[in-house]
């Protein structure tokens, strides 16, 4: 059984002394909540792949409490450390050359020769890191392929008993994943679109690419692969009609006909869309099951701000 933990003092201190012991305790952060381990402990970091069935070649992001912690593990350009004063803490992870030597456990960079590092904003998150005294490495705390959690029923569904804790931390604001940018080569590259928006991003890097026009066809991060954020039905995206027997995802005014509805947005708001796109994916996919439906429908989201995010996760679950 996994124990549900608050967010006093003690409940913080407890979860840092599991994490202390190897083991694992998922915590929310202001996008999705993370399944975290002891970063520095290679046993912790083999267990979170395990509980997740998480493919050995992904690496994880580690969380720090402060971009100076973080730049210790990592060799910070002159172009991160702007980064990290404009977006940090919040939902932005750089990729950037692992220092070496380093305390992280080799295999929380999957043998490769970046570090994917982030400061988290979220208080609990913050704590937990502060408390630990050493970064946390983090993927979602889904099981691999999943749609990522923004609730503590969320995490139980996917990982009950098979980690030691969860810290009820509330809801998560942003609630997708943060953005990663690889800074590790010559040109920015955007690996993921997520919480810190495009346009956002390249009022501070003119020369931002995105991976697709990295030309060279390489899968730069290792998590990006297209059948992802998968739902248990199958999802169909853009829709402009729904059937009688699909669950609908509604961004503004809903189609009619649908069997279940979940409103992402009635005011058409990409911001509060965000907030709510995994709470619908699992709550669509809870409704498909139980009523026998089909699939999930989902309503053309503009792909400005934080619309970019949330056209990729649907992108991937309809891939699925
Ligand atoms: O918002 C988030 O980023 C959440 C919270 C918990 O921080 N974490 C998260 O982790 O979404 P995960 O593991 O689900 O996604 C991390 C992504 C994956 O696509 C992974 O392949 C990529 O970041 N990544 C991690 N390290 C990398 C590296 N060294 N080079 C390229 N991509 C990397
Ligand atoms: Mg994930």
């Amino acid at each position: 059984m996994t124990e549900v933990l608050g967010r006093t003092d003690r409940d913080i201190l407890r979860a840092a002394v599991m994490l202390r012991a190897g083991e694992l305790v998922a915590f929310g952060t202001e996008t999705v909540y993370g399944l975290g381990a002891d970063a520095t402990n290679g046993l912790a970091v083999a267990a979170v792949f395990e509980a997740k069935g998480r493919p050995r070649f992904n690496p994880l992001i580690c969380h720090y409490e402060s971009a100076e912690a973080a730049f210790a593990d990592v060799l910070a350009s002159p172009l991160a450390a702007r980064l990290a004063d404009t977006f940090w803490p919040g939902p932005l992870t750089m990729v950037l050359p692992h220092r070496e030597p380093s305390a992280v456990a080799l295999l929380a960079a999957a043998g490769l020769e970046t570090l994917a590092v982030r400061v988290p904003a979220h208080p609990v998150a913050q704590r937990l890191i502060a408390a630990l005294g050493r970064p946390v490495a983090a993927p979602s705390a889904n099981r691999s392929g999943r749609i990522s959690p923004t609730s503590v029923a969320h995490v139980l569904a996917g990982l009950d008993g098979r980690i030691a804790a969860v810290i009820d931390s509330g809801d998560c604001r942003v609630g997708v994943e943060s953005t990663v940018v690889d800074l590790s080569g010559p040109t920015p590259i955007l690996l993921r679109p997520g919480g810190v928006s495009l346009e956002g991003l390249q009022a501070s890097v003119a020369s931002l690419r995105t991976a697709s026009e990295g030309g060279d066809g390489v899968i730069r991060s290792p998590g990006m692969l297209a059948a992802h954020y998968a739902p248990v039905v199958p999802v169909r995206m853009n829709v402009t009609e729904v059937r009688g027997d699909e669950a609908l995802l509604a961004f503004g005014p809903p189609l009619p006909g649908a069997a279940a509805v979940f409103q992402l947005s009635e005011r058409e708001n990409l911001n509060e869309a965000a907030a709510k796109l995994f709470e619908g994916l699992h709550w669509l996919d809870a409704q498909a099951a139980a009523l026998g439906l089909t699939g999930i429908a989902a309503m053309p989201v503009p792909a400005h701000g934080l619309g970019l995010a949330i056209n990729d996760r649907l992108k991937r679950a309809a891939t699925a």
